[in-house]
């Protein structure tokens, strides 16, 4: 086997999914995507478009402008047609099953170059745009039980998570990602793209729109909950609706070499799993316990985790029950904040995760011999991946 090393990693900050507020609102997902691809290739001096055996790009909703836009967006950004590329859906996990995708290809020999990522806009295609329900699967499942908000407060029930809790995440989430903001933890990874504001002036887009630096206790406390009267889960500890894209550059280690490029991390494994659609939230639980039993390891020997934040619920509930961490703020998990502030383009976020990994991995946890990447995904697939320091 051959082993796949992460090169690069960069992705577009990401902006609110509004028409009016959202920054990124007159910026299509195919042209955000080709930013990011740009700007991997421009950082990667040494590795042409044309090197790319093939490019792996996750998406969840792909209908509108997201259909086809693994191919399509690689066409209309001006590279090389004889590199091929493919679509891949697995809900919000997308991201993260490209990078899957093209590390295996690597490590089986396939290829010795691929890019993995991911793009969502949720205003320009919104979630469960155009998607027709098979009438057999109310047979098995009740309909009002799969939106997603939904599953965030049946897991609150069954997994016995409170709203302060889960407020008290959404708290820290916030004040990390502001801190790691304010420190330019995010500048080595965030390509500026041009957006524009609420009053429509024209900006390079530098920094994630949804952290709220205002971010009250008091006031999430306030909010309602639209899921479920009483219930735990309100916007606050949702992740908000969102639009963004990432890439990862993945090698195989001795092209790296023979190239001589840096290198941190490789890919140590990865592991989906299936559960009941209604509880999808703790998809991670059982992907993460896969991947960790494969890889004779326990929660404690992973240095540091980014978990996925879809919501404060279903996080918790992960990472209480993987025996990771109790309640925020936590000092190894989601370090630079998750989801909850940074917001979750569906099919982006999997490959996101890996690209902050890695720099968090090169930066603030170098002592970390492994790393685990996480997130789950609507109608119940949790993804997890392993990530190994390697030192050159
Ligand atoms: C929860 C949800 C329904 C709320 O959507 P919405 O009603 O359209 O609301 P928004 O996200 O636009 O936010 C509502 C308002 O609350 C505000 N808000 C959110 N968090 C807040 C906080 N902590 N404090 C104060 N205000 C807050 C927002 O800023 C917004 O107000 P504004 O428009 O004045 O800025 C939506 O965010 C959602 O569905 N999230 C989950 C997405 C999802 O399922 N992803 C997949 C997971 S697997």
């Amino acid at each position: 086997m051959k082993e796949c090393v992460v090169i690069d990693g960069v992705r577009s900050a990401n902006a609110r999914a509004h028409n009016e507020k959202g920054w990124f609102r007159k910026v299509r997902p195919d042209q955000a995507l080709i930013k990011i691809y740009e700007a991997l290739f421009r950082r990667n001096p040494k590795v042409k478009p044309e090197d790319v055996e093939a490019v792996f790009c996750g998406s969840a909703n792909q209908a509108g402008m997201q259909n086809d836009i693994a191919r399509l967006a690689w066409l209309a950004g001006g590279f090389p047609d004889c590199v091929a590329s493919n679509g891949i859906n697995q809900q919000c996990p997308s991201g993260m099953s490209a990078t899957e995708h093209a590390a295996r290809a690597i490590m089986c020999g396939e290829g010795d170059i691929y890019i993995a990522s991911g793009v969502e806009d949720m205003e320009k295609v919104p979630m469960g745009y155009a998607m027709d329900f098979s009438p057999r699967l109310w047979e098995r499942y009740n309909p009002a039980e799969i939106p997603m908000g939904n599953t965030a407060e049946k897991v609150a029930e069954l997994w016995k998570v409170n709203r302060k809790d889960a407020e008290v995440m959404a708290y820290w989430s916030n004040k990390k990602a502001a801190a790691a903001r304010d420190a330019g933890k995010f500048d080595k990874e965030i390509v500026p793209i041009e957006g524009e504001k609420e009053d429509g002036s024209k900006f390079m887009v530098k920094a994630d729109q949804w952290i709220r630096d205002d971010v009250s206790l008091d006031q999430m406390a306030t909010m309602k909950t639209p899921f479920k009267e009483n219930g735990v889960v309100s916007a606050a500890v949702s992740s908000p609706l969102t639009a963004g894209a990432a890439a990862l550059l993945l090698m195989n280690r001795e092209k790296a070499d023979e190239l001589s490029l840096e290198y941190h991390i490789k890919y140590a494994g990865g592991a989906m799993a299936g559960c009941d659609p209604t509880i999808m939230g703790v998809g991670p639980i059982y992907a993460a316990r896969k991947l960790l039993k494969r890889a004779g390891l326990t929660a404690k020997d992973i240095g540091v985790w980014e978990l996925n934040e879809a919501f404060g619920s279903q996080a918790l509930a992960c990472l209480r029950d993987l025996g990771i961490a109790q309640n925020a703020p936590f000092d190894h998990v989601n370090v630079w904040g998750g989801a909850l502030a940074l917001g979750h383009p569906l099919g982006e976020s999997g490959c996101r995760i890996i690209v902050t990994l890695n720099n968090i991995m090169k930066t603030d946890f170098k002592h970390a011999k492994y790393g685990v990447a996480m997130l789950c995904g609507g109608f119940g697939n949790g993804n997890a991946t392993l990530w190994q320091r390697v030192g050159k």
